[in-house]
């Protein structure tokens, strides 16, 4: 018998999440905890929905999901109704990630796919056909650009690349042809903001579906879908699993019609993550909000330090871009990504990621780690220079994930980094 076939009686400890005792909207929060807890997730907060995600609740259940590594499932007869049939169109382990996925975002529908990159890709086919155009932020992550470029392009899709901070060039971009406007916000690596809500008004009204990049803040820090967005799109591979351990993506949407049309694209493409890689998604799943809160408190401290360091305008990080908006848009904390541009260019950088100990230099986000990435030719290597540097993306932009580590261990080795790198460039660079 199915999980969801059972009577509460036949439950042990049952979490009931249509209950509305729990944490109420606004309510006091003992100190220490994430930040979003006021908000309503079916009467409970999101710490506690995560962290007991997957949960067994019948007798003698695992009290942690067991991996259904079976690609196929046995059929009563040919009239059965079974849920699953074949892993390539659902798994019974996928689908417990899925529902902690669509509770995050308080959505009805989440579908999880290989990769961010497939969810994406996923998107785009079950919305757009040849002929069709897109609207992009030109801020975008460098693997969804050459994406829109280099594939989608092949199929007949058109896209422009608009910096949606201005919503004026946002309006003037979007024609009767639109049907996607694709939003990253915070933009990586520049950590831009867009005004969400008002650019979904706008091309609603125009007729195109809207969806959002969620991966730097997820639905612990950022809500698209309570924005007007139709799908919030998310590579689970960064914060979401947390620990660089398993690849992942998926797309979270309160559209039936579209989840419909997505878990079709999926079958028909063979684009589902695997179970193993759901499993391990799950069970990074369930600390998010500690480390999500934790991570962004360090890295709005270790921006704060690098602009009074180096000077504000060299340092990105949200509230330094729109205060008035992130305040608007965020829940409370603004995420763990901040980038910074160095005096000396490319071979500051350079020697600045040479004299680093504790940050490691990888291509990377949303890890417990640490992590720096040299933008320019690492994530937005695939991207063109001259679209680069209209992103506001230069050769000296260094990006920094911050971890779980205390962030004076992080600040004491950025310290020495800036110092050691002054004294390596030939021009004597300020320290
Ligand atoms: C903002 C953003 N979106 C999407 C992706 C793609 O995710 P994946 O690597 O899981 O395909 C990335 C990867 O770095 C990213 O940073």
């Amino acid at each position: 018998m199915t999980q969801s076939k059972q009577s509460p009686s036949a439950r042990r400890g049952s979490l009931d999440l249509t209950t509305t005792s729990g944490t109420s909207p606004g309510a006091e929060r003992p100190a220490g905890l994430p930040p979003d807890l006021g908000l309503p997730h079916g009467g409970l907060s999101l710490a506690t929905l995560c962290a007991q995600a997957g949960r067994g609740e019948r007798d003698g259940e695992p009290h942690f999901p067991a991996i259904v590594q079976s690609t196929t499932f046995a059929r009563a007869g040919i009239e059965s109704t079974a849920e699953h049939t074949y892993s390539r169109a659902s798994n019974p382990t996928v689908s417990a990630l899925e529902r902690a996925l669509a509770r995050l975002e308080d959505a009805p529908h989440a579908i999880a796919f290989a990769t961010g990159l497939a969810a994406e890709t996923a998107l785009f086919q079950a919305v757009c056909r040849a002929g069709d155009h897109v609207v992009c932020s030109r801020g975008l992550y460098g693997g969804t650009t050459r994406l829109f470029e280099q594939i989608l392009s092949r199929a007949g899709v058109r896209a422009s690349f608009v910096d949606t901070r201005d919503l004026a060039a946002l309006r003037a971009a979007l024609t009767p042809a639109t049907r996607l406007l694709f939003l990253e916000s915070p933009a990586n690596p520049t950590l831009h903001l867009t005004d969400l809500a008002a650019a979904a008004a706008l091309a609603r009204a125009s007729g195109a579906k809207v969806c959002v990049d969620n991966t730097f803040l997820t639905g612990a820090l950022q809500r698209p879908l309570d924005l007007g967005a139709d799908a919030s799109v998310i590579s689970t591979t960064k914060l979401v699993e947390g620990h660089s351990v398993a690849l992942g993506g998926a797309v979270v949407t309160r559209d039936a019609a579209l989840a419909e049309e997505l878990r079709f694209v999926r079958k028909c493409t063979g684009a589902i993550q695997t179970p193993f890689h759901a499993w391990l998604t799950l069970l990074g799943l369930k600390t998010l909000p500690l480390r999500i809160a934790r991570q962004s408190e360090s890295a709005e401290h270790i921006a704060t330090w690098l602009a009074e360091r180096i000077g504000a305008e060299r340092v990105h990080y949200p509230t330094f871009e729109d205060p008035a908006l992130a305040a608007r848009q965020h829940l409370g904390l603004h995420g763990n990504v901040l980038s910074f541009e160095l005096e000396g260019g490319y071979e500051r950088a350079c020697a600045v990621l040479r004299n680093v100990r504790l940050c490691t230099l990888v291509e990377h986000v949303g890890s417990v780690e640490t992590l720096l990435t040299h933008s320019a030719s690492m994530t937005h290597g695939g991207v063109a220079p001259a679209a680069r540097r209209a992103a506001g993306i230069s050769e000296e932009l260094l990006r920094l994930s911050v971890g779980l580590e205390d962030p004076r261990d992080v600040i004491a080795d950025l310290d020495r980094a800036l110092l050691a790198s002054a004294k390596e460039v030939a021009s004597c660079v300020p320290a």
